[in-house]
């Protein structure tokens, strides 16, 4: 079954509104495991207007679900994985002032790179995730990086889902089989949400993981929590 990982950023971003501690972004990761979850995400960025370096520290012995820190491997970044030693470190090539992660790597362009920092978190023992770009190409030469898994990036999926899902699947079924085929593990995320997922997932084999904000969050202010992740995690059977 493909796990679900709840990207809990957006929560951290409507307590940092106010700048006090409502709502408790830790009480809201351990109760989505509580609820179901298998996994907690977070996105810290430079200038922590999402999920703080702190927060990220003190989830670390909370989450008993696994633990995922997506990001771009800059060196605060790095310091911070290695120091919290997550389950996953999720590497995203996104500018410090991207309103949200808007590219997937170019794996050839950067393969070097990739390889350097992607040794560095397996001497920690920590397994590593590269966002992609549903190109074929792409997932290949990610796995020349040495690379766990690649997590598809799709947010093309989502905008298109509703005119054309089968053009919109289209990329990712063939960037999913490239990955599979040269050994890696498949994960995605990014706008997926409780009308596009079923689709998505019943057409992309051995996906792995899904990591899912914004729409889960918004989706929870009218259902919530407990129950949106019941239905998400049903949309995943
Ligand atoms: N994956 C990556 C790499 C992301 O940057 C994000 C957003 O922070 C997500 C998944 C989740 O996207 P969404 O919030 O649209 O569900």
């Amino acid at each position: 079954m493909t796990r679900l990982s709840v990207n809990i950023n957006k929560v951290a971003t409507i307590r940092n509104a106010r700048g006090g501690n409502v709502p408790d972004v830790l009480k809201v990761a351990m109760d989505c495991e509580l609820f179901g979850a298998q996994g907690i995400t977070v996105h810290p960025r430079p200038d922590e207007r999402h999920i703080r370096y702190a927060d990220v520290r003190a989830l670390k012995p909370l989450v008993t679900t696994e633990f995922n820190i997506e990001g771009n491997p800059q060196p605060e970044f790095i310091k911070l994985v290695l120091e919290v030693k997550p389950h996953q470190v999720t590497l995203v090539p996104d500018a410090p002032d991207a309103l949200t992660s808007n590219q997937g790597w170019d794996t050839i362009k950067h393969a070097s790179f990739l390889k350097q920092v992607i040794a560095e978190f397996h001497q920690h023992g920590i397994r590593t995730s590269i966002f992609v770009d549903p190109i074929p190409e792409m997932a290949r030469a990610a796995a020349d990086t040495g690379t766990d898994r690649v997590e598809l990036y799709t947010e093309s999926y989502a905008t298109r889902f509703f005119n054309n899902p089968e053009e919109a699947i289209a990329p990712f079924v063939e960037t999913a089989r490239a990955a599979y085929a040269a050994g890696l593990g498949i994960n995605a995320g990014h706008d997926l949400s409780l009308d596009n997922l079923t689709y998505f997932v019943k057409h992309i084999p051995n996906l792995l993981e899904v990591s899912i904000g914004h729409a889960l969050i918004s989706e929870a202010l009218y259902l919530g929590l407990q129950e949106t992740i019941r239905r998400y995690l049903q949309a995943l059977q």
